[in-house]
């Protein structure tokens, strides 16, 4: 059995400091006694810095704003994170009536919410529009024709884009590349100029904007200039129409480094986009961003107890209360997580599969990782502040975990662990 030791991610949230793991001032053994385990633990200082970086890099050197940031809210959706970033300036980019309802919660201002998603309900149009989003982004004909139809019973006229499918490789895993012509979202390239028109023609419709998003965890700027270019090459060819775009939107997808990979920094990579656009001449547009997990992503980790350490034939496993149910990006995707005892520990090191107690095979956190760890010791996956928790489930009726902001010396409840009776708490038994 040989390891797989990669490198670990650069963190700035979290630190060792003396073979002890801290979320900036506090030992994450001191957050796990007392909150319990499985634990997601956030650091509003890394959180900040993400943002804080983004937003630098939208203003021009003469203090402009070049762009705004929407923070696609699907990569981690708590009412903390969220107000956070609110409070940090942000807009959001929402996939869902829950996903709006959490941005009205917050007291979001509506002008800063861009509707996506490719299977938008009637019912999430309607409180769209009556919330009075920014804007809509249309996916197809047929649901431009419904957002059309649900504007007129309201009496609201619907501000849209349409995303836009370029057909751009993003060469990300194939599960999360989205601008292909052969993924379900978008409009295809060759039918968004026919679509505009038909658009514009219809009474509740008024177009305001474009959209392309490529992809998750983008790790080159390459694919986003390629897409780039054929958005502005139809912002173009609207214009010499009379369709007139107010605001370009270039979706999120900037990746992260979960170990050895080496993305654009957020500063590089939004410069070189905002240039991009200056050059072609489109400076005049207003330029929104959409990231996700660039901004959440390495500002969280998953604490799990080590509960068993189990010598197999092929394989040692190192059962953690962690699974699959509270990250499930490694069965998913198979998807790498830095994995690290929270206190160094003087004994044997050998290497494990860190795996879940859910029945499933494919119920495991990290394979073949080298590990000095015994019963009842503490690991932090890393890397785990996107797709995390919002993704976590509750199959073996197991209930959600707490999460917990850090600030400095400070730790705050920012979700309560579910107790086991809520999770059956919304079902009836047939009447007897
Ligand atoms: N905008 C749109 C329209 C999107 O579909 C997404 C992500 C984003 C923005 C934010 O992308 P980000 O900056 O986070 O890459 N569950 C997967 C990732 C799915 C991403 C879906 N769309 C994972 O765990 O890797």
């Amino acid at each position: 059995m040989t390891s797989k030791t990669l490198p670990l991610p650069k963190l700035s949230g979290f630190s060792e400091r003396n073979g002890i793991w801290y979320a900036e001032e506090i030992p994450l053994i001191d957050l796990a006694k007392e909150y319990g385990t499985p634990l997601y633990v956030y650091s509003k200082k890394a959180l900040t810095e993400s943002y804080e970086a983004y937003d630098k890099a939208c203003m021009d050197s003469k203090g402009k704003r070049r762009a705004r940031i929407h923070y696609a809210m699907k990569a981690n959706s708590n009412l903390a994170v969220i107000d956070l970033f609110k409070q940090l300036g942000a807009g959001f980019d929402l996939v869902s009536g829950g996903e709006l309802a959490r941005a009205l919660a917050i007291g979001a201002d509506p002008k800063s919410l861009v509707f996506a998603g490719v299977g938008k309900s009637a019912p999430e149009i309607a409180a769209a529009l009556k919330a009075g989003v920014k804007c809509i982004n249309v996916e197809s004909i047929a649901e431009l024709h419904k957002i059309n139809r649900v504007a007129s019973d309201l009496n609201l006229r619907a501000p849209i884009s349409l995303r836009v499918n370029p057909d751009v490789d993003a060469q990300t895993h194939p599960y999360i590349s989205t601008g292909l012509k052969g993924n379900k979202f978008g409009i295809a390239y060759h039918e968004v100029l026919k679509t505009y028109r038909e658009a514009s023609r219809l009474p509740q419709i008024d177009v305001v904007g474009i959209d392309c998003h490529i992809g998750s965890q983008i790790t080159t700027t390459a694919p986003y200039l390629d897409a780039l270019d054929k958005v502005l090459d139809l912002v173009e060819h609207l214009k010499r129409e009379g369709i007139v775009i107010h605001h370009l939107d270039l979706g999120g997808g900037l990746g992260i480094s979960y170990s050895n990979e080496t993305p654009p920094d957020i500063t590089e990579f939004t410069n070189t986009l905002l240039n991009h656009v200056t050059e072609r001449g489109f400076g005049h547009l207003d330029v929104v961003l959409e990231p996700g997990r660039s901004l959440v992503g390495n500002a969280g980790v998953l604490l799990t107890t080590v509960e068993y350490l189990k010598p197999g034939v092929e394989k040692n496993f190192c059962i953690v209360d962690a699974a699959m149910t509270e990250l499930m990006r490694p069965a998913l995707y198979e998807a790498h997580h830095g994995i690290v005892p929270a206190q160094t520990k003087q004994t044997k090191s050998i290497v494990y599969d860190v795996v879940g107690p859910v029945c499933e095979s494919g119920d495991w956190l990290g394979r073949d990782r080298q590990l000095a760890v015994e019963e009842g010791d503490l690991l932090a996956i890393l890397s785990a502040g996107a797709y995390g928790f919002v993704m976590a489930s509750n199959y073996n009726t197991r209930p959600k975990p707490a999460e917990i902001m850090v600030d400095g010396k400070d730790a705050f409840v920012i979700r309560r662990r579910e107790s086991i009776q809520e999770l059956y708490s919304t079902e009836s038994v047939l009447p007897k």
